[in-house]
């Protein structure tokens, strides 16, 4: 099988990486933030062309303050610094989710990050901020309702309406999820784009994910065998 097209990845075990090495967890987001603008350049070298990333989920409010103030500090970082290099990659950034609840500072510099990489042809990266499976698809649910009643149409929802009015709605669902740090869940990650993805579960840890570790998940990808629920010619 060829290569994945969209490959989304969950970087679990930021914590733990830091625990083990009697660091605050903080720390270990600190490396996590890092590994993003590497796996992706690797990514991007073995053709992959979509790449997503589950940055902070609509659940990680409830994290204590400190935890939560530092990964929106690293995701504004992340939308300043990462105009230079994604100019240079070629790389075009979106971000997924629902933005409003952010801070207006975080939600400009996404804009801003997204307008200034908007015209790159190589790569392309989605970030997942204040993101959830369900709620984005309740967001999509109420933008067809709401549309289709100002136009005053039969309201009847097909998979294709659903599809169409996701954060995702211009993007190929993933071929492969990556899941790190040993967990073996979704985590309401992606819910509506995962239905015919192949996962792949690891116990590495997030900031000592690998490109090598990357090029063994698209391996055993590759020997997989997707029927979508049909059967093999
Ligand atoms: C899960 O690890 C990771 C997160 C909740 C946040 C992921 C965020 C980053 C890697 C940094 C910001 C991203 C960008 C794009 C700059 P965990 O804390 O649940 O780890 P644990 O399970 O070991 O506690």
């Amino acid at each position: 099988m060829a290569v994945p097209r969209h490959v989304a990845i969950i970087m679990d075990g930021n914590g733990r990486w830091a625990k083990k090495r009697a660091l605050p967890r903080e720390a270990g987001h600190t490396m996590g933030a890092k590994n993003v603008e590497k796996i992706a350049e690797a990514a991007d070298n073995l053709g992959i062309e979509y790449i997503t990333y589950y940055a902070f989920s609509t659940e990680n409010w409830e994290r204590p303050q400190k935890e939560v103030d530092k990964l929106m500090a690293l995701l504004s970082d992340y939308m300043k610094t990462s105009i230079k290099k994604t100019t240079k990659n070629n790389i075009r950034v979106r971000v997924i989710g629902d933005i409003s609840r952010l801070s207006q500072k975080l939600q400009k510099d996404i804009l801003n990050l997204e307008d200034a990489s908007s015209k790159n042809t190589g790569l392309k990266m989605q970030l997942a901020i204040n993101y959830g499976g369900r709620d984005e698809i309740v967001r999509a649910v109420n933008k067809a309702y709401d549309e289709m009643d100002s136009e005053g149409k039969p309201f009847r929802i097909t998979q294709e309406t659903i599809s169409s009015y996701l954060d995702t709605k211009d993007i190929p669902d993933p071929d492969l999820l990556i899941r790190t740090g040993g967990e073996m869940r979704l985590s309401n990650f992606l819910m509506w784009q995962l239905s015919y993805a192949e996962l792949y579960f690891t116990d590495r840890m997030w900031p000592e994910f690998s490109k090598e570790d990357l090029k063994e998940a698209i391996d055993v990808y590759e020997k997989r065998d997707r029927r979508y629920g049909g059967l093999k010619e």
